[in-house]
């Protein structure tokens, strides 16, 4: 395929199908968004950039800022260096070092925060953000949790899985701001209105009516607080698991079907894997996998941290178990999110 520019490459993510146990006439598909030049998120910040460049809040040679340590970071800094604007990035000392030395090489500045500050390293990020808001003349902050252009974003997956595809019963994506599976499902079923969506979360996450456990160990799906970006509404059921489970998945994505992914992708596979396996009769499944997993050789896929945060400790299950939505969970469940019922109107 031959583009103009790094940015127009962005998306056309391969398809592929997965070698997985099923009744005769069902089919699981990859969506490999971890063949990004960077991430899935390369397609938000493209979204997110261009809009604002269009629409005048970003000026031509302003700067951008972001607080990430993975995707988000990744794809501003593609798509802005790109275009020309300075990047800066908000970082903590947890970033791992393959994310760090690819925003460095790019050109970015990267600004490593090194206390924890009232609510540990978020807020610390966002006080420094938030200086540099104000220090940066013309700066542009992305907001990837509230803005619509991340869901809006995910317009061109959906396209392009309508074209390799033309139908889809089941998408199973993970959850952290809720762009990529709520932006994917949404134009999805402006075609297919009968689509079923599956989400994953994790253990410890308050996406989905859970308690937090702010020292889960994984990392992109999940989340302390209620992003405006998710749409429960889109969300059919909802799956999660453990760390050991999540990791576990992760190995069983590169040794049953040579993806070698993180652990957003690992999630995925085991939750994709289980829709297939349960489906009777003719259907097509596609899982999202986010990013490569590269950047978790010092985690996932290390033996001496799995021995060391305890994980073989974890209780794992083979099967999920259905649980009422809001009852606590430590290994892997699935529920119906509930909808808050519309007030009559008039009331
Ligand atoms: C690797 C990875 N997977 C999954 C997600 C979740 O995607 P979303 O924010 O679109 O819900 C993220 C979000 O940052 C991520 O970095």
């Amino acid at each position: 395929m031959l583009f103009d520019s790094v940015i127009d490459a962005v998306g056309h993510t391969p398809l592929v199908a997965l070698n997985l146990p099923a009744a005769e006439g069902v089919r699981g598909y990859a969506k490999l968004e971890l063949q990004n030049l960077f991430a899935m998120k390369d397609r938000v910040a493209r979204q997110i950039i261009l809009t604002a460049r269009e629409s005048g809040e970003l000026a031509p040679g302003a700067p951008l800022i972001e607080s990430s340590s993975g995707t988000m970071a990744l794809g501003v800094a593609l798509v802005g260096t790109a275009l020309g604007h300075p990047v800066h990035i908000v970082t903590d000392p947890r970033i791992d070092k393959i994310t760090l030395a690819k925003l460095r090489a790019l050109g970015c500045e990267v600004h490593v925060v090194q206390q924890m500050s009232s609510h540990g390293w978020q807020s610390a990020r966002l006080e420094l953000l938030d200086e540099l808001l104000r220090t940066l003349p013309g700066a542009f902050w992305p907001r990837q949790y509230s803005n619509p252009q991340n869901p809006a974003a995910y317009r061109t997956l959906a396209e392009e899985l309508l074209a390799e595809l033309g139908h889809v019963d089941v998408l199973v994506g993970s959850v952290g701001s809720g762009g990529s599976l709520c932006g994917t499902a949404r134009a999805l079923r402006a075609k297919l209105p009968e689509l079923r969506v599956v989400g994953v979360d994790c253990v410890g996450s308050v996406l989905f009516g859970q308690p937090d456990w702010p020292q889960r160990l994984q990392s992109g799906l999940g989340n302390s607080m209620l992003p405006p970006n998710l749409d429960h509404g889109q969300i059919d059921d909802i799956h999660w698991l453990n760390d050991r489970e999540a990791f576990a998945a992760t190995h069983a994505l590169a040794a049953e079907q040579q993806i070698f992914g993180g652990n957003t992708s690992g999630s995925v596979y085991r939750v994709l894997r289980h829709v297939v396996g349960e489906l009777a009769g003719p259907a097509v499944v596609v899982g999202i996998l986010p990013d490569r997993g590269d950047r978790y050789a010092d985690t996932v896929f290390d033996s001496g941290h799995w021995e060391a945060k305890g994980l073989d400790d974890l209780p794992v299950r083979r099967e999920p178990e259905r649980v009422p939505y809001g009852q606590p969970v430590t290994a892997w469940s699935w529920s119906s999110p509930v909808e808050v019922p519309p007030t009559p109107s008039g009331v």
